[in-house]
């Protein structure tokens, strides 16, 4: 059995690192220049794989010369190459921009992600329904998370849907037949129309998503760690006291390092406390990926910042 099934995007990722952003119509020279491989699906994947679960990524690259170098990147993180697909046309590409204070700015590209439709995966049905959890995120089209949601329900797989990037048409029907739900705070203000400020107000907001039938929220709060919010309580796990220099894909490795921890039999809580030490981890260093320690380093890492084992 598959641990973990990722169905979402990749991008191949071109980071500037720049002291402050051009305004309109001005050119200026930046810092420093670095690629890499990103994509909030194949961030999720690594994550998971680095720490050891068996990691099957539903996804497409184009014929393009990344898309090549995207396949060779899961096989080397010892991904299942058998749900990755590639088609004709340019592979999803994400120009970033961070600034000093660890901030960034994303666009991206989607390329070959737009081909990844529900009929593709009809076709990885065997790796789906063999999995301990589906994880999904929002730079696909939202049809194939519905149906990736569908096929969850009917062969009795549990879904954490990441809704990230935002987007308002999220029908939250498809949200409450998952187990998790993971917005940042303001993803939950897109999806509520509700501010999310303060913490009284990200409560508030997330309350009116378990009316609505969501079963766990968990809604990362940057720095400030995440607030886990079932029918029955809500519980802030703080975060980690670290020195961040890019936080790019700090929520993607909470995500995947948080399936990892809980497919392997961790109680919620106590994945989630993990969850948040690894993120951690990964925005003291610049890239997304390449952030991401693996279940070996991770313990060295920990101890440079005497974070206590929970
Ligand atoms: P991104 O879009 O940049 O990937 P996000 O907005 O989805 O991030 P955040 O809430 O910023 O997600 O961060 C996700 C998790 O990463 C947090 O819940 C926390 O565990 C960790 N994290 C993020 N920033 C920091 C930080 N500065 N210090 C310590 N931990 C952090
Ligand atoms: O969540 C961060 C990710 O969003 C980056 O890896 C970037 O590629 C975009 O997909």
């Amino acid at each position: 059995m598959t641990d973990i099934t990722v169905i979402g995007s990749n991008m191949f990722e071109l980071t500037t690192y720049t002291d402050r952003m051009p305004v309109q119509g001005e050119t200026i020279e930046a810092g420093e220049f670095e690629m890499g491989f990103g994509g909030k699906g194949a961030n999720q994947a690594i994550a998971a794989a680095r720490l050891g679960s068996a990691v099957n990524f539903i996804t497409m690259v184009g014929d393009d010369e990344f898309g090549q170098q995207q396949i060779d990147n899961y096989e080397q993180n010892g991904i299942s190459l058998k749900g990755v697909g590639t088609c004709h046309g340019s592979s999803g590409v994400a120009p970033i921009f961070v600034d000093p204070s660890s901030d960034n700015r994303i666009l991206i590209i989607k390329g070959a992600n737009e081909q990844l439709t529900p009929a593709v995966l009809d076709h990885q049905i065997e790796l789906i329904k063999n999995s301990k959890l589906i994880v999904l995120q929002q730079e696909i089209s939202l049809e194939t998370n519905y149906h990736a949601i569908e096929l969850g329900q009917k062969y009795q797989v549990p879904v954490l849907l990441n809704p990230a990037p935002a987007n308002d048409h999220l029908n939250i029907d498809y949200v409450s037949k998952t187990t998790f739900f993971t917005p940042n705070e303001t993803e939950l203000a897109t999806l509520t129309g509700m501010p999310t400020t303060t913490l009284d107000e990200i409560k508030a907001a997330a309350y009116s998503l378990v009316e609505r039938g969501v079963q766990n929220l968990i809604i990362t709060l940057g720095s400030k760690g995440a607030l886990w919010v079932d029918h029955d309580h809500d519980e802030i796990i703080p975060g980690m006291k670290v020195k961040a220099v890019d936080t790019t894909g700090a929520g993607d490795s909470f995500i995947g390092s948080f399936a990892h921890y809980y497919t392997d039999g961790e109680a919620i809580g106590t994945a989630l406390r993990h969850a948040n030490q690894y993120a951690a981890m990964t925005v003291t260093k610049r890239g997304s990926q390449k952030s991401y320690p693996s279940k070996q380093e991770l313990p060295a890492l920990l101890a440079q910042y005497q974070l206590q084992k929970v």
